[in-house]
C-alpha cells in the first residue's frame, strides 16, 4: 500500500473485533515508531504495550471511562521521557508544565505515534488516538514514575465498523504562501 492510500483510508475507529494483533504486526508497528524522526535524534518515545484486558479496562476508565476502548485488543501508551533531554535537574511534566523540553518531547512522539498509526493501517489494522486522561490517573494505572508525559494511548485492532471520513478544511483555509496571511 502506499502511505497516501493508508493516509487517505485512515479513520478513527471504535468498535472492533475480538481478533488479536499478531506478534509480528506488533513488531513492525513498533518499528515504525523507532525509526521515526526526532529532534537532534533524541529518541525520547518508550511504548508500552498493553494488552492484558483487566489492564485495558483500566486505561479505558481513566480515559473518561470510555468503555469502547477495552474491545480492542492492543493498547500502545505514548510515553515521553524527557531524562533524554534532560539528564538531570527538575522537572514539572504534568499539564500546566511551562518546560519547553516537554512540548518538543510531546511533538517527537506525537510523529512516532502517527508512524505507528500509519502502519497499522498498512497492515489491516484500524486505531484509534485517546488523550482524553489526566497524567494523575494514567501514570497510577500503568505505573509510570512522574517524570514521564503520556503523550497518547492508540487503541489498535481490527475494525468492527466502516466510519465515513471526517471533515476537513479546506486546503485554501489552512495554507498560506511565503507569509502568515490572517
Ligand atoms: C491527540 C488525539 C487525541 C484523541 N483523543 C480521542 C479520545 O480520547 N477519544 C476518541 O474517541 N477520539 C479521540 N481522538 C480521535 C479524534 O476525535 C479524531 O481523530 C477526529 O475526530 C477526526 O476523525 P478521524 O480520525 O476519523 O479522521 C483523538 C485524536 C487525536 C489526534
Amino acid at each position: 500500500m502506499e502511505v497516501q492510500k493508508a493516509i487517505r483510508q485512515r479513520r478513527s475507529v471504535r468498535r472492533f473485533k475480538n481478533i488479536p494483533v499478531a506478534e509480528d504486526q506488533l513488531s513492525l508497528l513498533l518499528e515504525a515508531a523507532r525509526l521515526a524522526p526526532t529532534g537532534s535524534n533524541t529518541q525520547s518515545g518508550r511504548f508500552i504495550v498493553i494488552r492484558e484486558e483487566r489492564m485495558r479496562q483500566q486505561v479505558a476508565k481513566v480515559s473518561h471511562d470510555q468503555k469502547w476502548m477495552a474491545q480492542a485488543p492492543l493498547f500502545v501508551a505514548c510515553v515521553a521521557d524527557l531524562r533524554a533531554r534532560v539528564p538531570a535537574g527538575e522537572l514539572v511534566i504534568d499539564e500546566t508544565s511551562p518546560q519547553f523540553e516537554l512540548k518538543q518531547c510531546i511533538r517527537d512522539v506525537s510523529i512516532q505515534g502517527e508512524h505507528i498509526v500509519l502502519q497499522a493501517e498498512e497492515l489491516g489494522l484500524a486505531s484509534c488516538w485517546i488523550g482524553a486522561y489526566t497524567q494523575e490517573e494514567i501514570r497510577r494505572v500503568l505505573e509510570i514514575p512522574e517524570d514521564k508525559y503520556v503523550v497518547a494511548v492508540l487503541v489498535i485492532g481490527y475494525a468492527d465498523e466502516a466510519p465515513a471520513a471526517r471533515p476537513r478544511k479546506p486546503l485554501s483555509e489552512i495554507v498560506f504562501h511565503e507569509k502568515w496571511q490572517g
